[in-house]
C-alpha cells in the first residue's frame, strides 16, 4: 500500500533577498505563478485531505511573503506540522513574536553553510552570516525550536564538527544535508560538488563526534534508501510536483500539477520505483547493502548513478 505523504515542502516563492551561489531554485526575483494566500490555503485543504503530516514551507524566502503569518497559522488550525525553512536575514524579534503568535509549533530550519563568516559567506554573500545568526538567536529567544541547516559541499565539508559544536552552543538540532548541483548550483557545480572522500569525511565525523546536539544526517549523506516520492514530495511556486525539490528542471520525473489534479490523487497514483536508476535496479547490491544514493543526482549525470555513494566504486 502507497505510504502517506509524509513531508511535503511547499516552495510558496521563489522571491529571494539573498544570491546563494548553490541555489537549487535560482531564487531571486518573484515568480508571476506564485500562489495567491488564498490558492495556498486550498493547496493546505488538499494536504489535509491527503492525509499529509508534515508541510515544510520553504522559498526563495517565506519570509519575504506579508502572508507568512496567515499560511503558517491557517496549516497549524488544520493539524498539520508545520515547518518553515529560511535564511533568517528577516527575523526581527517583532516578526519573531508575530510568527510564535500565528504557529506556536512552528519548528524553524535556519540555513547557515558555514561555522565562521569566511566560508558560510563564500556560499551566501557578504554581510551574511552575522544577518543570519542575529535572526537565529532571535527565533530561539522567542520560544522556536530551530535546526540549523547545513548542506555539505567542497568548501565547507571540512567544517562539519565545527557546525556540531556551533549548534551545541546556541541550542540547536543540526540537520546535515548534501549538496546536488541543480540551479545555480549547477553553474557553480566545480567550486561545491563534493567529492566521495568528503562525504566519507562527513559521515566519518559525523559518527563519531559525542555531543547532546540532536543530528538529522540526510539519506545521501548515511546511505539510507532516499524518499523521493516515497514518503516525501515538493510543490514547486507554479504547483508542479516532484519527488523532490532537485528534480525541478526534469520534467520527464514531474508527479503531476496541483492546478489540474488533487494532491491526494497526484500522491496516491503515483509509483515512485520510476525513480531508481536502470543501473542500479539491476544491481545485485540493491536493498542490501546499498540503497542508490541520491535519485535526484543520479539522473542529473551522465552515468546515471549517484557515485558518491556507490557500494560498487
Ligand atoms: C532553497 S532554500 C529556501 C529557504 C531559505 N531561503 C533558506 O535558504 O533556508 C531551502 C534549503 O535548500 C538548500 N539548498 C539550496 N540549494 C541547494 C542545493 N543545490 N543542494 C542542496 N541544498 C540546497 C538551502 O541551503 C536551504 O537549506
Ligand atoms: S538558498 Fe535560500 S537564501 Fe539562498 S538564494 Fe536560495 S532561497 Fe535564497
Ligand atoms: S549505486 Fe552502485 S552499488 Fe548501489 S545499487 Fe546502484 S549500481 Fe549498485
Amino acid at each position: 500500500m502507497r505510504p502517506r505523504p509524509k513531508n511535503i515542502e511547499f516552495e510558496i516563492t521563489t522571491a529571494c533577498n539573498y544570491n546563494c551561489l548553490h541555489c537549487y531554485c535560482n531564487a531571486g526575483k518573484k515568480s508571476r505563478y506564485e500562489f495567491s494566500t488564498k490558492e495556498i490555503k486550498l493547496v493546505i485543504d488538499q494536504l489535509v485531505e491527503a492525509d499529509a503530516e508534515l508541510l515544510d514551507i520553504v522559498g526563495g524566502e517565506p519570509l519575504l511573503r506579508q502572508d507568512i503569518y496567515e499560511v503558517l497559522s491557517y496549516g497549524y488550525s488544520k493539524g498539520l506540522k508545520m515547518l518553515m525553512n529560511t535564511n533568517a536575514s528577516l527575523a526581527t524579534p517583532e516578526v519573531c513574536e508575530k510568527l510564535k503568535r500565528a504557529c506556536p509549533e512552528l519548528s524553524i530550519g535556519v540555513s547557515l553553510d558555514g561555522p565562521i563568516p569566511e566560508i558560510h559567506e563564500k556560499i551566501r554573500g557578504k554581510g551574511t552570516f552575522e544577518k543570519t545568526l542575529a535572526g537565529l538567536k532571535n527565533f530561539i529567544l522567542a520560544g522556536f525550536d530551530v535546526t540549523i541547516l547545513f548542506v555539505v559541499n567542497r568548501l565547507n565539508y571540512k567544517y562539519v564538527e565545527d557546525m556540531i559544536t556551533l549548534a551545541q552552543d546556541l541550542g540547536t538540532a543540526l540537520y546535515v544535508d548534501r549538496f546536488v548541483p541543480v540551479g545555480r548550483g549547477l553553474l557553480n557545480k566545480d567550486l561545491l560538488m563534493p567529492e566521495r572522500t568528503h562525504v566519507e569525511f562527513v559521515r566519518d565525523r559525523l559518527n563519531s563526534y559525542s555531543s547532546d546536539v540532536e543530528l538529522h544526517i540526510e539519506e545521501n549523506i548515511i546511505g539510507e534508501k532516499c524518499t523521493a516520492g516515497r514518503t516525501h514530495a515538493s510543490i514547486l511556486v507554479d504547483g508542479t510536483v516532484v519527488p523532490c525539490g532537485h528534480f525541478r528542471y526534469s520534467p520527464e520525473f514531474y508527479m503531476g500539477n496541483i492546478r489540474e489534479k488533487s494532491f491526494k490523487e497526484i500522491w496516491y497514483s503515483y509509483n515512485p520505483s520510476v525513480l531508481l536508476p536502470n543501473v542500479c535496479a539491476s544491481c545485485e547490491l540493491y536493498d542490501t547493502s546499498c540503497y542508490a544514493g541520491c535519485l535526484a543526482y543520479s539522473h542529473l549525470i551522465f552515468d546515471g548513478k549517484d557515485e558518491l555513494i556507490c557500494q560498487k566504486v
